[in-house]
């Protein structure tokens, strides 16, 4: 399987945001990984649509898509001003939707691809009569909220179940993310259990080595 990385930029140095994305690019990013984060629904806020339009030449000039991830309250009233930004894919919470078809086929109008994702502690099955309707399913391997926090060992459990419930319906075409925790040391068993796109903050942007260099690594670990 074609496995792809997705640097999240949440863990970049916000103060040079566009050489950070530059540099993703140029390591071999296949996505741009953005955080939108409210205040509410996760105990931190980050950036808005604003943001997401000042990134998109750099992106858009390599063909990278850009992946906003909502952890926002009542998604449906921002998802036309960041498809209008850029998004190329808007994944909202189940948590965050009581319409939850509803909302995925406004992003789908928008044409943006459609993603969906769960917390932790929410259960797969809130999952089942939604899948066919999406382009890409997310497993929260933390808590949403932080860059940086350790992978949650019961996530690899219920990426296989995911891969499962897609293979089940012959959704093979749905992208399987992973998203919280993932480092050169895991990334094999997230992969083996059936993700393909593995969505990484702080394991690609740190002092430890260049973004290029930790992009590298990952490939590495998962080749
Ligand atoms: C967490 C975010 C993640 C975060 C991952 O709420 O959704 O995208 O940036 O960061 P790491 O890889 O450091 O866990
Ligand atoms: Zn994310």
């Amino acid at each position: 399987m074609n496995i792809k990385i997705a640097p999240s930029i949440l863990s970049s140095d916000f103060a040079r945001l566009g050489q950070q994305v530059q540099e993703a690019i140029g390591g071999g990013a296949d996505v741009i990984h953005v955080d939108i984060m409210d205040g509410h629904f996760v105990p931190n806020m980050t950036i808005g649509p604003l943001v997401v339009s000042a990134i998109r030449p750099i992106a858009a000039r390599a063909g990278v898509p850009l992946d906003v991830h909502l952890m926002i309250e009542q998604p449906e009233r921002l998802i036309a001003e960041f498809a209008e930004a850029g998004a190329n894919a808007l994944t909202v919470h189940v948590e965050t939707c009581p319409h939850l078809h509803r909302t995925l086929q406004q992003i789908k109008e928008l044409g943006v691809k459609a993603g969906v994702t769960l917390n932790p502690a929410t259960p797969l099955v809130t999952l089942e009569e939604i899948l066919i309707y999406v382009d890409q399913a997310l497993i929260m391997s933390v808590n949403p909220g932080f860059g940086g926090q350790s992978y949650i060992p019961s996530s690899t459990r219920k990426i296989a179940s995911l891969r499962r419930m897609l293979d089940e319906r012959g959704l093979s075409q749905v992208d399987l993310q992973v998203d919280g925790g993932i480092e050169p040391q895991n990334a094999a068993k997230v992969v083996a259990a059936g993700a393909n796109v593995l969505i990484v903050g702080s394991a690609i942007f740190n002092e430890k080595a260049s973004v290029a260099e930790n992009i590298v690594a990952l490939r590495r670990a998962v080749d």
